[in-house]
């Protein structure tokens, strides 16, 4: 019997016994893959965590290790995730939090930059202290999990509501943000959640529930559609980094990936993550992003977040008792469960964590008070002191915030040396993105309004401001310094009395904006996604009131991304235009400092900016009328750049564009081919698995299962255990269930040809060649470059490339005069392609080119070699 993995189930198995690779009638279908791998299996820097993971798991009941697995109920513990605790040894409830950029629901932490403004950086140091700095808050507030870094959304729809959450239209650059984000965050002890896996790249119908009230016939979350290669090539690439990194996490999401539920598709799961890419970490569902129990556990999954199960704070699990009752009854092997909680044990080992040692939360997610309920959700229980408000600041987290904020500033016009700003005499400042919001920073819920300056987007991915600096504030301070006469106007709408403002200044500085966030909140008739390109709040016609009047008009764009420009981006009196991407608490004083020129720009823009919606590869869906909406990722690999490139079409700035105070000149390309490595074109075969280890145990009787009586039961709060007449009922019987056809417990003495280790196949990472440029600064003032190294490859038949494909980006700096050199190794992995016949990255044979400079179209310097 077939085991149903989604509403298509029946079609799904029918195709994967047909093929045995994906062929184009395959597509929007997921292969069914089984048994889930076991964890431990490969050899490297996860040994010891498994060693002492299954010593752990050894001594603990089935119910102590169904309450690793399992959440305890939204708001039914001090973080946004709680799991069960094993009071019998002392072993604490894990407390996993929000967000990607600081901590979300507490006070006295950081805002940081978000993904986005730092990918804008391109500067790997920084993204790897940024990691560092958060750790250290996270634990500082004792929690175990951060939920983050989130690489997906990669922004295939340049509207997508959450493309600021992670970093940017490009899976190189989203890879190596992901892997210096987990060393930094894990080498604080603190466990990173890679996310969102997979696809899901818009708001719109991410969730069943969120939208059946709008479209009644909906059954079930949209479907992203996606083919192989750009499954590999494109979206799991940066989770492959995560995991060489050492990411002990991974959230699956709430959509559907070719037909079947993420949170239990055995393709994506077991297959790609567990096998192809080594995953030894455990696997969480985003909230409620699971949608059924043994199907999701036989899938992959290993722990169900917050807990409750499809409906939201009822009580009742998809795991948890029925978790016990499955594993009781034989339709989840034990051997499943044991591995689903040594995975979250060797979690807890490799990044070091240790009950004796590691804090416990110190704040509660639900009330900013000092006294409040243990379990709030629970509307009982006891109450105590839930918030000691610890401040978990550093002089780290002051330092890399400020950096991010001057470092993703892009720059993309500059005429007649506008900026930097030199004792302007008169300045106007126009829109109210100048100035503060006005019900606080953190007036609005989850961050869900776009009033005053904007540092983030809105929904889960925020966390509370300890201030934010508007630019109206640092620039009045600037002012003062300067002798500087500031007038505002930040009346987005105040058209006429802004016009005539802008007459009588002589520098006018207009701010606009363009926010987006999670799909649970509307501001202003934006659901998630954005509706369109456009700046918000008329912000065209505030832009081209200033600049009728006045010459020297430079506009400020506070966005989550990419915006339409075309409305005045050529009006000869906008002089400047500087991008803020949602940098966080500083944003004022980022913007600040490159208008003053404190610092030269030096952000490059992580995505491609259209002159016309329409030449965007994709955009998001906002309306369907299938009750199952597909959504065909049709552009296949050709996301962002790569499309541009691909049909020619004139971006107004590339990928990668960004403008600097100084000048500088590249110089000294050489490419080395090293010798001595195998660069076949097949990678050597991947060290076998070693042996599976199971643990000792066998399935106890479901007596041993019951509710004890002398345990609180608190209102909706999950427990392991199950009712006395549930417990009476239950027979073990493995073969009642009905598992999916070619089901076997049997797990395979060898990974897939593109797996082995952590990451993939370890070849994969053999440096094959290396390359070396130098940029000299021939400018009057010092700044920092980005070297942007870009991949063309040698044509293969059948085999569609890109024109190029970003492989190495360094940022150096110079001062006038100085010449600074990067080196870039270029890994088999960045000069292969995914194979859909072989299953296996193959190396082209034939010449390839490598192109340097300082854009994606900016490509100074090119060399070449071959195999
Ligand atoms: C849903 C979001 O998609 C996810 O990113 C977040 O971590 C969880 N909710 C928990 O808040």
């Amino acid at each position: 019997m077939k085991i149903r993995t989604s509403l298509l189930t029946a079609v799904v198995l029918v195709n994967a016994v047909l093929a045995a690779s994906s062929t184009d009638e395959d597509y929007g279908y997921s292969l069914p893959v089984y048994p889930s791998p076991m964890g431990g299996r490969i050899s490297g820097d996860w040994s010891d965590a498994y060693t002492k993971a299954r010593a752990f798991v050894s001594q603990l009941t089935l119910l102590e290790k169904v309450n690793l697995t399992t959440g305890t109920g939204w708001e039914m513990g001090r973080c946004v995730g709680n799991t069960g605790e094993i009071p019998r040894i002392g072993f604490p409830s894990l407390c996993l939090q929000d967000s990607p950029l600081g901590i979300r629901f507490t006070d006295l932490n950081s805002v940081f930059p978000a993904g986005l403004a730092t990918a804008a950086t391109f500067n790997k140091n920084l993204m790897y202290l940024r990691g560092k700095a958060m750790g250290m808050e996270f634990k500082g507030k004792g929690i175990n999990a951060i939920l983050g870094p989130c690489m997906g959304p990669i922004g295939r729809a340049p509207e997508g509501g959450r493309n600021w959450e992670a970093f940017g239209a490009d899976p190189y650059l989203q890879g190596v943000a992901s892997y210096e984000s987990v060393l930094g965050i894990q080498e604080e002890g603190v466990i990173a959640t890679a996310k969102h896996y997979l696809l899901n790249e818009q708001e719109h119908f991410r969730q069943y529930a969120e939208w059946v009230g709008l479209y009644t016939n909906l059954s079930a979350p949209y479907s992203a559609n996606v083919d192989e290669r750009a499954l590999r090539e494109i979206y799991a690439w940066p989770f492959a980094d995560a995991i060489r990194a050492g990411a002990a996490s991974i959230m699956c999401s709430y959509n559907q990936a070719n037909n079947s539920q993420a949170c239990q598709n055995s393709y994506l799961l077991n297959g790609i993550l567990k096998d192809e890419l080594g995953f030894q970490g455990f696997v969480m569902s985003d909230w409620l992003g699971q949608r059924s129990g043994v199907a999701s556990v036989l899938a992959g999954l290993d722990m169900t977040m917050p807990g409750d199960g499809l409906v939201w704070s009822d009580g009742v699990s998809l795991l948890g008792s029925n978790l016990t009752t499955a594993v009781l009854n034989g339709s989840v092997p034990l051997w499943r469960l044991d591995d689903m909680a040594t995975r979250i044990m060797a979690a807890y080992y490799k990044v070091g964590q240790n009950p004796l040692t590691y804090p416990e939360p110190n704040f509660s997610s639900w009330t900013l008070s000092d006294y409040g309920l243990e379990i709030a959700g629970s509307l009982e229980g006891p109450t105590g002191l839930v918030n000691k408000h610890v401040d978990v600041r550093t002089a780290l987290s002051r330092q890399v915030t400020r950096q991010i904020a001057q470092e993703s500033m892009v720059l993309v016009k500059n005429t007649n040396n506008a900026l930097p700003l030199n004792n302007v005499r008169r300045l106007g400042l126009f829109g109210s993105a100048a100035g503060p919001p006005p019900l606080g920073p953190n007036g609005c819920s989850d961050r869900g309004c776009d009033n005053g300056t904007l540092g983030i987007g809105w929904g889960s991915g925020t966390a509370n401001y300890p201030y934010l600096l508007t630019p109206l504030e640092v620039i009045n301070a600037m002012a003062i310094v300067q002798g500087t006469s500031v007038q505002y106007n930040l009346d987005d709408y105040d058209l006429d009395n802004v016009a005539t403002l802008a007459g009588v200044v002589d520098t006018a500085i207009v701010f606009i904006t363009a926010d987006s966030g999670e799909g649970y909140l509307d501001v202003e008739g934006n659901i998630g996604d954005r509706n369109n390109l456009s700046a918000w709040h008329g912000g065209d016609n505030l832009v081209t009131a200033v600049a009728s009047e006045n010459s020297n008009t430079i506009v400020v764009v506070e966005s989550v991304g990419g915006i339409d420009l075309e409305a005045w981006i050529e009006h000869v009196n906008v002089t400047a235009v500087l991008f803020s991407l949602v940098p966080g608490q500083d944003v004022g004083v980022g913007i600040a400092d490159i208008l003053y020129g404190t610092v030269s720009p030096s952000g490059k823009l992580p995505f491609t900016i259209a002159k016309k919606t329409s030449d965007y590869p994709a955009t998001v869906i906002y309306d369907v009328i299938e009750p199952v909406p597909q959504i065909n990722f049709s552009e296949s690999i050709f996301v962002d750049y790569r499309h541009f490139d691909k049909y020619d079409i004139e971006p107004r700035y590339e990928f990668g564009f960004g403008l600097s105070y100084t000048t500088f000149q590249i110089s000294g390309l050489s490419v080395t081919r090293l010798n001595g490595v195998v660069d076949s074109e097949v990678p050597p075969e991947p060290p076998s698995y070693s042996s599976p280890l199971y643990l000792n145990g066998s399935v106890p009787s479901p007596s041993s299962a019951i509710y004890p009586g002398d345990i609180p039961r608190y209102s909706h709060y999950i427990y392991p255990y199950i009712e006395k007449d549930i417990a009476e009922s239950i027979t073990y019987n493995p073969d009642d269930y009905p598992y999916p056809e070619g089901y076997s417990d049997i797990q395979p003495s060898k990974p897939s040809p593109a797996g082995g280790a952590s990451g993939g196949n370890p070849a994969l990472w053999d440096v094959l060649v290396q390359v070396k440029a130098s940029i000299t600064n021939n400018g009057t003032t010092g700044g920092s470059e980005v070297l942007q190294l870009y991949v063309s490859y040698p044509a293969v038949d059948g085999v569609d490339f890109p024109v190029r494909a970003l492989r190495g980006f360094e940022k150096l700096s110079a001062s006038p005069g100085e010449t600074s050199t990067a080196n870039f190794d270029l890994l088999r992995r960045d000069l292969s392609y995914y194979d859909v016949a072989s299953r296996n990255w193959l190396l082209p044979r034939g010449t390839y080119t490598v192109s340097i400079g300082t854009s994606s179209r900016n490509l100074v310097e090119a060399g070449t070699f071959s195999f």
